[in-house]
C-alpha cells in the first residue's frame, strides 16, 4: 500500500465518498443533495430538508405528511429519561446533558438491528423527534420547573420554542427558527460528522453514534463557537473597542470566535443568510445592541485578515438570531445539535450502506526495544 502523507487534522484528506452535501470553499457554495442552501432556506422546511438529506430526495406531499406525523408521535420522552435528567446538576452544560440523554435512549431501544430498515427508520424518527424535547426539558428542569409536554398541533420549530419558553411563538419567529435549523443541518465531513461516521463504522447503535457526535460538536472550535461569539461581543462592549480588540487578538495570536473555516476561504454562505434573518428580526422587534459591534468586527477583521481567508462562519450571526428568539446563550450549541442530527443520521445511513470500519494508521515517532526499569531503579 502507498505510504500516504500525514496531514494534521486530516486537512484535505478524503475520509469517505459521499453524495449528501457539497461545499466549494473558494466560491462559498453549499448544496444539500445538489440543491443550493439559499433555495432550501427560502423554500423548504427543516423536516423536508432532513428527509432530503437522509433519504436522498425531496419527499412527495404524502411522504412529507407521513414523516411529520411520525415525528409528532415520537416527541415525548420516557419518564425514566426525565427522571434521569432530574439528577443532573443545574450548573452542568446543556451539551453534556444532551449527550447523556442521547446515549441513554440506546438503553430503551436496545434492539441494535441496524440491518433492519424498519429499525433504522424508527431510530431516525426517534432521534429527530426527541432531541429537541431533551434540550427543552433540561432547560426547564435546570431552572427548577417541570418540563412541558410537546404540542402535537405545532410544527417542529414552533413546538421547540413552545417547549422552551412555555409560550407559543409567533409564526414569524417560528419560521426564522425553522430556517436556522435548515442552515445548520449538514456540512460534509466536519469534526462531529466524522465522529458519527467513525462510531457508525463499528456497527454500534445509532444512539451511541449521535452521542459521539454531540460530544464532538460541543467544542469551542466547532459548534461551541456560537455561544462564545455572544460572550465576545459582550466583552468588546462598543463599536469603538472593536479595532483595539482585533489588534490584541492578532498580537496575541488569539482566534476570534465565529471567524475562519477549514474549508471556506470566503464568507460562509450560511453567515450571509443568518445575517439577513437577524436583520429581519430586528426590523420587527428592535435592534440588538451587539449587532453594530458584530458588523464593525466583520469589517475590521476583513481589513486585517481577509488575505488569510478569514471571514465570518456559520456561528458568527446565529447567536444574534437566537437572542431575539429568547434562546439562552448556552443553548446555541444544543440548537446546532438539534439541526445537525439530520446530517449525522444521513451520514450514519450512508456509512452503513457501504461500511468499512475506520482504522487509520500513524507515523510512529516513539522509541523501540526500551528495557523495563524496576521501580527502585527509577
Ligand atoms: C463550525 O468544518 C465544518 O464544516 C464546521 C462547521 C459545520 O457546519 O460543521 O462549519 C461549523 O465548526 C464553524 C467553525 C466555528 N469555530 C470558530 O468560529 C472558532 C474560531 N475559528 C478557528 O478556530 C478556525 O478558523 C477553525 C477551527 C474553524 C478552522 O481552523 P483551521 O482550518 O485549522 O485553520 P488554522 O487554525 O490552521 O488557521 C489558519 C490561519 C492561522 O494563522 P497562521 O498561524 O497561519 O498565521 O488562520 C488563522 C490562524 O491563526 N485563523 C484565525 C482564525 N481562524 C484561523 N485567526 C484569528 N481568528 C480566527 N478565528
Amino acid at each position: 500500500m502507498a505510504a500516504y502523507e500525514y496531514r494534521a487534522g486530516l486537512e484535505g484528506v478524503p475520509a469517505t465518498q459521499s453524495s449528501i452535501s457539497f461545499v466549494d470553499g473558494k466560491s462559498g457554495i453549499l448544496e444539500y443533495r445538489g440543491i443550493a442552501i439559499d433555495q432550501l432556506a427560502s423554500q423548504s422546511t427543516f423536516l423536508e430538508t432532513a428527509y432530503l438529506l437522509i433519504w436522498g430526495a425531496l419527499p412527495s406531499r404524502q411522504e412529507l405528511a407521513a414523516f411529520e406525523g411520525e415525528i409528532q408521535r415520537h416527541r415525548r420522552l420516557k419518564y425514566r429519561i426525565r427522571d434521569m435528567m432530574k439528577c443532573f446538576p443545574e450548573s452542568g452544560h446543556p451539551m453534556d446533558a444532551l449527550q447523556a440523554c442521547a446515549a441513554a435512549l440506546g438503553l430503551f431501544y436496545s434492539k441494535r438491528a441496524i440491518d433492519d430498515p424498519a429499525y433504522m427508520q424508527e431510530a431516525v424518527v426517534r432521534l429527530l423527534a426527541k432531541v429537541p424535547t431533551m434540550v427543552a426539558a433540561f432547560q426547564l428542569m435546570r431552572n427548577g420547573n417541570d418540563p412541558v409536554q410537546p404540542r402535537d398541533d405545532l410544527g417542529y420549530a414552533a413546538n421547540f420554542l413552545y417547549m422552551l419558553n412555555e409560550k407559543e411563538p409567533d409564526p414569524f419567529s417560528a419560521h426564522i427558527f425553522d430556517v436556522c435549523l435548515t442552515l445548520h443541518a449538514e456540512h460534509t465531513i466536519n469534526a462531529s460528522t466524522f465522529s458519527a461516521m467513525v462510531t457508525a463504522s463499528t456497527l454500534t447503535d445509532p444512539y451511541a453514534v449521535i452521542a459521539s457526535a454531540v460530544g464532538t460538536l460541543a467544542g469551542p472550535l466547532h459548534g461551541g463557537a456560537a455561544e462564545e461569539v455572544v460572550g465576545m461581543l459582550e466583552r468588546i462592549g462598543s463599536v469603538e473597542n472593536v479595532r483595539p480588540f482585533v489588534d490584541r487578538c492578532i498580537e496575541q495570536k488569539q482566534k476570534i470566535m465565529g471567524f475562519g473555516h477549514r474549508v471556506y476561504k470566503v464568507k460562509d454562505p450560511r453567515a450571509t443568510i443568518l445575517q439577513n434573518l437577524a436583520e429581519q428580526l430586528f426590523d420587527r422587534s428592535g435592534q440588538d445592541e451587539y449587532y453594530a459591534i458584530a458588523v464593525e468586527l466583520e469589517k475590521v477583521v476583513g481589513e486585517k485578515m481577509s488575505y488569510k481567508g478569514i471571514y465570518p462562519n456559520v456561528d458568527f450571526y446565529s447567536g444574534l438570531v437566537y437572542r431575539k428568539l429568547g434562546i439562552p446563550t448556552d443553548l446555541y450549541t444544543p440548537v446546532f445539535a438539534i439541526s445537525r442530527t439530520a446530517g449525522w443520521l444521513a451520514h450514519w445511513k450512508e456509512q452503513l450502506g457501504e461500511n468499512r470500519i475506520f482504522r487509520p494508521t500513524q507515523i510512529y515517532t516513539g522509541l523501540h526495544e526500551v528495557p523495563y526499569t524496576a521501580m527502585d531503579d527509577r
